[in-house]
């Protein structure tokens, strides 16, 4: 067999939408997670839903590495969006990554990651590209596809993408007190959610090449839980399974 490329969701709908292009996946319960092996437009891959928070996700992480061998991580899903103009319905794909919950203060700087002398980690710069490009793509037919209750409900215009720093924590950020205290510790972050930054420390540990899309769903303030459920439903799993299918199928 090959090595395999890892697909991780961070949503049950998005996995299911991977899942249903696979024609012959095989299920293997590791750790009390399930990883799908089988292929996709050709390629040899592991699916696998990444559990929420860091902890979950460093997990995981380490299976696909240990026990599959993948060669490259793709990531999927949904986060909050911090920096101006990074609005509901656009997509951010990472450059680089940081735990913004990390804090052993005053005995290393904040955020810096103990016995790693960094607080970012990067993305890898091919598969990013290559996932830049699917994501534009897909930008630039799908929401049309939507319908208009939808992009009227989630008040969604001209989604754009947008490149740079995506930060990870364990906690759903929820107000708009601790979304401004974050924009202010961190100004250049894009957008925030709960794995991907995890996921690249593992990946720094192996050497093993990640790449990660998340789709805006909130804004990450007092609003960020309403319609939460149907937008992940209705647009985030709809945009993650088309870039997916997209980045498999470019040349
Ligand atoms: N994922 C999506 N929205 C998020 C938020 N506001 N905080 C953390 N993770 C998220």
């Amino acid at each position: 067999m090959t090595t395999p490329v890892a697909i991780v969701s961070a949503l049950h709908e998005e996995l299911a939408a991977v899942l249903a292009l696979m024609p012959d996946e095989q299920q293997q319960t590791i750790g009390g997670r399930a990883f799908w092996r089988g292929h996709l437009h050709g390629h040899d891959v592991v699916a696998v839903l990444s559990g929420i928070g860091k902890v979950a996700a460093a997990t995981t992480a380490t299976a696909l590495i240990e026990r599959f061998g993948v060669q490259r991580i793709v990531f999927t899903g949904v986060a909050g969006g911090l920096g101006d103009g990074v609005n509901v319905g656009d997509v951010v794909v990472a450059q680089r990554f940081l735990q913004h919950d990390m804090d052993a203060s005053p005995i290393f700087p904040r955020h810096e990651v103990p016995g790693y002398g960094r607080s970012t980690f990067e993305a890898d710069a091919v598969i990013t590209a290559q996932l830049v490009r699917a994501s534009e793509q897909v930008l630039r037919a799908l929401p049309s596809q939507l319908g208009t209750d939808v992009l009227n409900a989630f008040g969604l215009q001209a989604p754009r993408c947008h490149q740079g720093l995506l930060i990870s924590g364990d906690r759903f950020v929820s107000t708009t007190a601790e979304s401004l205290a974050l924009r202010e510790a961190l100004p250049e972050a894009l957008a925030v959610e709960m794995e991907s930054a995890a996921f690249a420390q593992v990946c720094h540990d192996y050497g093993v090449p990640l790449a990660v899309v998340r789709t805006i769903s909130d804004r990450a303030d007092d609003a960020a839980h309403v319609d939460f459920p149907r937008f992940l439903r209705e647009v985030a799993s709809r945009y993650s399974s088309a870039i997916i299918d997209a980045f498999l199928t470019q040349r």
